[in-house]
């Protein structure tokens, strides 16, 4: 079971959004931990209206995302037109990828909390991640302490070949 924002697209932004300056300096913090190159491929399931994907795409970074409703990447759709960027959107569930294992980066926030079949979902983001991928994932206590402190986001996962899982 999974829950779809299509109702609230509209709105998700007035409630949810976080300032823009905040917004920076948690992508910074990513950035710092993931340490991209230009051809480094970034992953959003659940990546909604864009509040995390918005300030990769602005910055050049290919980005794909995939959410269940079309209505909240409806919203993000509008904030890229008009500007050159490697964001691909696609409407699909997390726990049955229609993607390959091409990702060096894949991001979940908001999102496990709502997918019943959270363990298929983290299964589907390790396989479409290559062996050395990186995955950050963050809940909502999380973003509302990033937002207060962004220097004190923790949840950064690397999955290595073997199975083996740092922090
Ligand atoms: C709380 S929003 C978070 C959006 C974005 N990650 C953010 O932080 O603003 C959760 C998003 O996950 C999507 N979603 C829920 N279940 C899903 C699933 N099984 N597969 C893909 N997306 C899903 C919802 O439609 C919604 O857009």
């Amino acid at each position: 079971m999974s829950i779809s924002f299509d109702r609230v697209s509209s709105r998700y932004d007035a409630s949810r959004g976080i300032p823009a300056e905040v917004s920076e300096q948690i992508t910074d913090w990513m950035v710092r931990a993931v340490n991209p190159t230009a051809e480094t491929q970034f992953f959003e399931p659940g990546v909604g209206t864009g509040r995390i994907a918005l300030p990769f795409v602005r910055r050049g970074f290919a980005y794909t995302g995939v959410d269940i409703s079309e209505a909240m990447m409806a919203e993000l759709r509008q904030k890229v037109a008009g500007f050159d960027h490697r964001l691909t959107l696609q409407q699909a569930d997390v726990t049955a990828l229609p993607c390959r294992s091409v990702f060096d980066v894949a991001i979940a926030v908001h999102l496990l909390h709502l997918v019943g079949e959270w363990r298929q979902a983290l299964a589907e983001i390790r396989r479409v991640l290559k062996p050395s991928g990186v995955f950050l994932y963050s809940h909502g206590r999380l973003v509302r302490r990033m937002q207060r402190q962004p220097a004190s986001i923790q949840g950064c996962m690397r999955l290595n070949s073997n199975g083996d899982r740092s922090y």
